[in-house]
């Protein structure tokens, strides 16, 4: 396998306020290979921007190392190269945040120019260079627009060619399309999508919405309490859900609720809802009938749903399956052989959150 880009080993980033001491990571171990789209997700608190300032050199961790691109930054409670030398790599990581930050003061072009200040280019290519970057995210025809014209997705997108003047190989984007409409956001992550494939651009895209995720990521880390746990190839993750809040996460698709949320589950006898996730390319509705066939359990279908997950159909379905205890653990036997991961849902409260 290629040299992670992104090496974290054994990181924690521990905060002191007053008498207070707040664990905001944890032991984390993340590698990173070049052309990943890597999503970190995880609920407010989680440790999701403290991770990724030690990536973005802005955040000294109190233990473990930091390597990015073959430097190592951050070991043994030292920093390993010049304040100088951090100050130029950190250029070197382009960064998007929810805010756009940007100069609303002066023209979309001076917002990238100002990026490139500090660049070896002459005033002439400086310009051509803003230029070729603003046609990249496509908007060199509001070149000279200031931010205030622009919808939140065109300052996002200006916000992106800043990110990417000094020609970062990494893209950081914390995320960077929450303050936008569903619209917006999927311009935004299609947008990031297109400069991973046509420049290799590697992202690290923060988010709390699992539908960003899906939508561009192949990889995929859950931060809980500033620890990763777990994290692997986006589709392993979604077929086989190893922790209680990955599950949440995968399953918690606002459609399957609000469909569940219809029916009264509280009153099941004989009879108990489960989570289904299988690889889309099985038929399902054949499991279910042979479920019927073969062990004389009945399970009635709620929800059902199948969506491409980095180009491959995940399917979820939410069932209800009838039976003694003995045939509800057969069924479930009976479905774990056929490779559908199966959750038992017993706990509704998450769905009212
Ligand atoms: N500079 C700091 N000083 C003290 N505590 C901090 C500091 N930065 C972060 N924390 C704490 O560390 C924990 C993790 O914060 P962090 O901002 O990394 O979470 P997050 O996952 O990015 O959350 P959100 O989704 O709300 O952005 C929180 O408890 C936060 O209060
Ligand atoms: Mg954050």
């Amino acid at each position: 396998m290629a040299q992670p880009i992104i090496d974290l080993n054994n990181v924690s980033v521990t905060f002191k306020q007053g008498k207070e001491v707040v664990h905001a990571v944890q032991d984390v171990n993340l590698q990173i290979q070049p052309g990943d789209v890597y999503g970190i997700v995880g609920y407010s608190g989680a440790g999701k921007s403290t991770l990724v300032r030690t990536i973005n050199l802005l955040q000294q961790p109190s233990e473990g190392s930091v390597t990015v691109d073959g430097d190592i930054f951050f070991k043994d409670h030292q920093q390993q190269v010049s304040k100088k030398e951090l100050q130029t790599k950190r250029r070197n990581i382009g960064m998007i945040f929810q805010h756009f930050n940007l100069l609303n003061e002066t023209s979309v072009i001076e917002n990238v120019l100002f990026a490139l200040k500090h660049s070896d280019l002459d005033e002439d290519a400086q310009e051509k260079k803003a230029l070729e970057l603003l046609e990249l995210v496509g908007l060199k025809d509001k070149a000279d627009f200031y931010p205030v014209q622009l919808s939140g997705g065109e300052q996002q997108r200006v916000s992106i060619a800043r990110a990417l003047a000094n020609d970062p190989k990494i893209l950081i984007s914390d995320e960077a399309t929450s303050a936008l409409d569903p619209q917006n956001t999927n311009q935004i992550l299609d947008l990031l999508k297109k400069l991973n494939r046509e420049i290799g651009l590697t992202v690290v895209l923060i988010t709390h919405e699992m539908d960003a995720v899906k939508r561009v990521a192949n990889k995929i880390a859950v931060m809980e309490h500033g620890k990763i746990i777990e994290k692997g190839k986006l589709q392993d993750v979604f077929l086989r859900p190893k922790q209680e809040l990955t599950r949440q996460f995968v399953g918690g698709s606002l459609a399957a609720i609000d469909t569940l949320k219809a029916f009264d589950l509280d009153h099941l006898e004989d009879e108990e809802l489960f989570q289904l996730v299988y690889n889309g390319n099985n038929v399902t509705q054949s499991i279910i009938v042979e479920l019927y066939r073969q062990l004389n359990v009945e399970a009635s279908i709620l929800y059902g749903n199948v969506e491409v997950l980095s180009g491959q159909p995940v399917g979820t379905l939410f069932v209800i399956v009838k039976g003694a205890d003995e045939q509800r653990q057969a069924a479930v036997k009976f479905l774990n052989d056929n490779n559908v991961t199966v959750t038992k849902v017993d706990d509704r409260r998450i769905w009212n959150e």
